[in-house]
């Protein structure tokens, strides 16, 4: 009995992560592009089971960071990066580490929705069959509609699964796209302007998924948008020529910032 309930706490304490409740934390995080440093010095705690925003004026490094995350970084040949990033304490710069599972952990969702060639379903189901998630047709079936009712598509698109994911509205693609990194289950959802290509409706249909996503996972979103940020994150982090000039809740980011360039940003002074 007592065996039990031990090993029901260590799950307990696997799941929760740190005990600060920190998902991602980033340590003295520098990005370099051949000589030109797009980061400085970026340290940062990034918890669990919330949305936290990235903002800053273009050009500041947001997607450079947000691409450290998930080791995207690693793609662009010139692109160094130095520092420590862990998640759940884990070192995720470790040679040892696998970084397609790494990839699987962390999904990302883009600006421009990207679904593949495909159908609804295969959009899907493509990453849970690459990562062997599912036994049979029957349980991949089940994480396809249980992805598409969390990116809270599967009304909209239950009869016509076979039909080309590129046909949907960009508000429904974008959300496909969200169903897609949900499939593989990842515990950190990182989103890059996810909403600059859509209208009002589909933007706040996206922005209403994200706040019930915040429930499930770690959620960094990019947005060039205050009232955005605003809206959906818990958590702001100011970005300004490639420093972190300043990080808190986004209420306090909002009505008491401390730092002068902040400041000048929310309010509409330079961006
Ligand atoms: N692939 C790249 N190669 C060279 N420089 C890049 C690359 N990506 C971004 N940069 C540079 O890094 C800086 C930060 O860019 P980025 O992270 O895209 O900013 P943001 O997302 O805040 O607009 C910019 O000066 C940009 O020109
Ligand atoms: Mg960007």
């Amino acid at each position: 009995m007592l065996n039990v309930q031990t090993s029901e706490i260590e799950n307990r304490a696997v799941k929760l992560g740190t005990t600060d409740g920190t998902k991602v934390h980033a340590k003295d995080v520098n990005v370099y592009y051949g000589d030109k440093r797009a980061l400085f010095d970026v340290t940062v705690n990034i918890p669990d089971r919330s949305v936290t925003a990235f903002i800053g004026p273009s050009g500041c490094g947001k997607s450079t960071f947000l691409r450290c995350i998930n080791r995207m970084n690693d793609t662009i040949p010139i692109c160094r990066v130095t520092g420590k990033i862990t998640i759940d304490n884990e070192d995720i710069y470790d040679p040892s580490l696998d970084v397609v599972q790494l990839r699987a952990r962390v999904g990302m969702v883009f600006q421009k929705p990207n679904p593949f060639p495909k159908s609804i379903y295969e959009n899907v189901a493509y990453g849970p069959r690459i990562h062997g998630l599912a036994g049979t047709k029957a349980e991949l079936d089940h994480i396809v509609q249980t992805s598409l009712e969390k990116a809270a598509l599967w009304k909209e698109v239950k009869d016509r699964l076979n039909d080309p994911g590129t046909g949907l509205s960009g508000g429904q693609q974008q959300r496909l796209c969200i169903a897609r990194a949900v499939a593989v289950g990842p515990e950190v959802i990182l989103m890059d302007e996810p909403c600059s290509a859509l209208d009002p409706i589909a933007t706040a249909k996206v922005e209403e998924l994200i706040d019930e996503l915040k429930q499930n996972f770690c959620i960094i979103i990019v947005t060039h948008s205050m009232q955005q940020a605003a809206r959906v994150s818990q958590r702001t982090a100011f970005f300004h020529l490639g420093i972190l000039v300043e990080e808190g809740a986004t209420n306090d980011i909002f009505t008491n910032p401390t730092d002068k360039r902040t400041q000048d940003y929310i309010t509409g002074r330079f961006g």
